[in-house]
């Protein structure tokens, strides 16, 4: 992982992995602070195309066979950590904005053009410009064994049970229960899991 780190410091884009404890694409893109620590566990796979930025001392986990499918964005800002459980899948074009912690329990499953975003801008008082020094840094915690359906939105602060259902094309706004079926914007919800 040292060596990883380094290279990936002195390259900045690019970066070659192709060991069999883990992989990363050829055409990925990972632009590292120093500080920040990288870890991918046995048999995680991150292709083609995608973009990692990481901050100074934030955090990346990738748990076991965990995987990101190609096209996925993920900014991991300042001091914030995203951890990955094991045999997650990430589908292709994924954006994950972490800017405090990002938690996917494993097994969970995410489809294609889905959002986990973890900030905004404090807009409340139209006085003020929104800029970047007002803005405003929340967790998101998604549980173990979750489906989420293409194209949804996770906004800041959420946190989804483990074994819940988001339908495709959700904006989930507010906390899910577990084993609960969700959709619509705003995300209600439809469903039990039994
Ligand atoms: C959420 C989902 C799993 C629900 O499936 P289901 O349990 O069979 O539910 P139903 O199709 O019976 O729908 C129940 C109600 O919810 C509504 N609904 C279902 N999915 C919805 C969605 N994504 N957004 C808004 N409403 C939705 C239905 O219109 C229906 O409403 P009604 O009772 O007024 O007729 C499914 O609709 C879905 O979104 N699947 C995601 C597919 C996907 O993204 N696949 C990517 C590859 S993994």
């Amino acid at each position: 992982m040292k060596s990883l780190k380094s290279l990936a410091t002195k390259l900045k884009v690019n970066l070659v992995f192709p060991i069999t404890r883990s992989f990363i694409s050829f055409s990925t893109v990972l632009i590292l602070d120093r500080s920040s620590k990288v870890s991918l566990g046995k048999g995680s796979r991150i292709r083609g195309f995608c973009e990692i930025y990481m901050e100074k001392n934030s955090e990346l986990f990738f748990g076991n066979s965990a995987v990101l499918m190609r096209l996925g964005e993920i900014v991991v800002t300042e001091g914030a950590s995203l951890v990955v459980g094991e045999n997650c899948y990430i589908g292709s074009n994924a954006n994950i904005r972490c800017h405090k912690e990002i938690t996917i329990g494993k097994g969970t499953k995410i489809a294609q053009f889905v959002s986990i975003i973890g900030g905004q801008y404090e807009h409340s008082d139209a006085e003020k410009v929104i800029e970047y020094k007002r803005f405003q840094s929340k967790s998101v915690s998604i549980g173990e064994n979750v489906w989420i359906g293409v194209g949804v939105v996770i906004l800041p602060g959420v946190k989804i049970g483990n074994g819940a259902v988001i339908g495709a094309g959700s904006i989930v706004t507010k906390d899910v229960e577990s084993n609960s079926v969700v959709a619509g914007n705003p995300a209600k919800q439809i469903g039990l899991r039994r």
